[in-house]
């Protein structure tokens, strides 16, 4: 379960987002949508740990992860959040195999056999088994976004982190990554995904985040004050 509290985040003197509350519910399937530089991709990296918030908790499975000291919060990362960047940021270097097992690597050891099985699987699963030995500048836009994806889930998280994953990728290929994600989300795993597909919003909760807040999509053409109850603000769904 991920709670946020009364999140608030600005650069210098833009605020970006103010008073968030915000559950995600595990096994859930929650899109954020919004215009660029909304403030989404922010949203996204403070829930998982890479952006420290001005105000406001982030509770995962009841750990307040920004009281962690900087290991603790690396190693809660590792062990419980995959990431999905806006750009498939595979290392160049690397084989798609090594790749997806990196994670492994910048945890507490080596990958072993049963670690090499499991990205083989994932390989397969994700449909890109045989692309193994080959490096990511071999593989289409498409087959490095698979990649990432299997690396995302090497760790098996329970929570996958996407950030656009499918911005610059035609439409056949996107429907096959969102049916991907569906199919991970299926077996349990909770996905929160930004994303501009929303021909796909029908799958989860969606939310727009929109002059800093939060809303429910159904909600989103109203204005903030639109949302005030009895004096209170409603930020969260
Ligand atoms: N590291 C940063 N330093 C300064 N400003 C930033 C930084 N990251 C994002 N911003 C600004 O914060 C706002 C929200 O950005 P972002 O979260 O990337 O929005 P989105 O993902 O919705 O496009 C934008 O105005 C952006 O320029
Ligand atoms: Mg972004």
């Amino acid at each position: 379960m991920i709670q946020v509290e009364a999140l608030s985040k600005d650069y210098k003197s833009v605020r970006v987002l103010q008073g968030i509350n915000w559950a995600i519910e595990d096994g859930a399937f929650v899109i954020v949508t919004g215009r660029s530089g909304g403030g989404k991709t922010t949203l996204l990296s403070i829930v998982g740990g890479l952006t420290r918030p001005d105000a406001g908790r982030v509770l995962i499975d009841d750990t307040d992860i920004w009281q962690l000291s900087e290991p603790d919060l690396a190693a809660l990362r590792n062990e419980k959040l995959g990431f999905v960047f806006q750009f498939p940021s595979l290392i160049p270097t690397l084989s798609v195999l090594d790749n997806v097992l990196l994670p492994i690597a910048f945890g507490d050891k080596s990958p072993n056999l049963e670690d090499l099985k499991f990205a083989t699987s994932l390989l397969e699963m994700v449909g890109i088994s045989g692309k193994d030995g080959q490096y990511p500048a071999q593989l289409s836009g498409g087959q490095q976004r698979r990649a990432a994806i299997a690396r995302a889930m090497i760790k098996r998280p329970a929570i996958i982190l996407a950030d656009e994953p499918t911005g610059d990728l035609d439409e056949k290929t996107e429907a096959e990554i969102m049916d991907l994600f569906q199919s991970i989300n299926g077996q349990g795993t909770t996905i929160v995904m930004v994303t501009h597909a929303l021909d796909y919003a029908k799958i989860g909760k969606t939310y727009t985040l929109k002059d800093s807040h939060l809303f429910p999509y159904e909600d989103s053409e109203a204005s903030p004050r639109d949302l005030t109850r009895g004096g209170e603000l409603r930020h969260d769904a």
